[in-house]
């Protein structure tokens, strides 16, 4: 064994650092073009972060609130995205916001009618 390895008893990290990222689209395009960015996706970055931490579900262990530029999916935008789960979200206001981090990040319930439709992708 080597001197320096963590013990497996002891110092293993948890299997999954987090056990849960949601990635927020704040993709900007140049001249106002049609972008999540546009639809105050900062704003709910910002609400899930806030919300995140109120309900003491941020940190190791538990759930990461993440920037990301485009996902890819901007006909269904503004986008978030659960991983491990691959659940996506098109969500329009606070409200929504709130209730993915009650129902999904929390409670571990899909927020069923905020799904963002399959087909909708560029
Ligand atoms: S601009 Fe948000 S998914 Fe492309």
């Amino acid at each position: 064994m080597t001197q320096n390895r963590p013990s497996p008893e002891t110092d293993s990290p948890p299997a999954s650092y987090y056990q849960r990222h949601i990635f927020f689209c704040l993709n900007e395009r140049p001249n106002g073009a049609e972008a999540c960015a546009n639809h105050r996706a900062q704003e709910a970055f910002d609400r899930c972060k806030s919300q995140v931490k109120a309900a003491g579900l941020s940190g190791p262990g538990q759930v990461r609130v993440n920037k990301a530029g485009c996902l890819d999916r901007c006909a269904a935008g503004p986008v978030a995205v659960v991983y491990p789960e691959a659940v996506w979200y098109s969500y329009v206001d606070a409200q929504d916001i709130d209730e993915i981090v009650e129902s999904h990040l929390k409670n571990e319930q899909v927020v069923e009618r905020l799904l963002t439709p399959p087909h909708l992708g560029r």
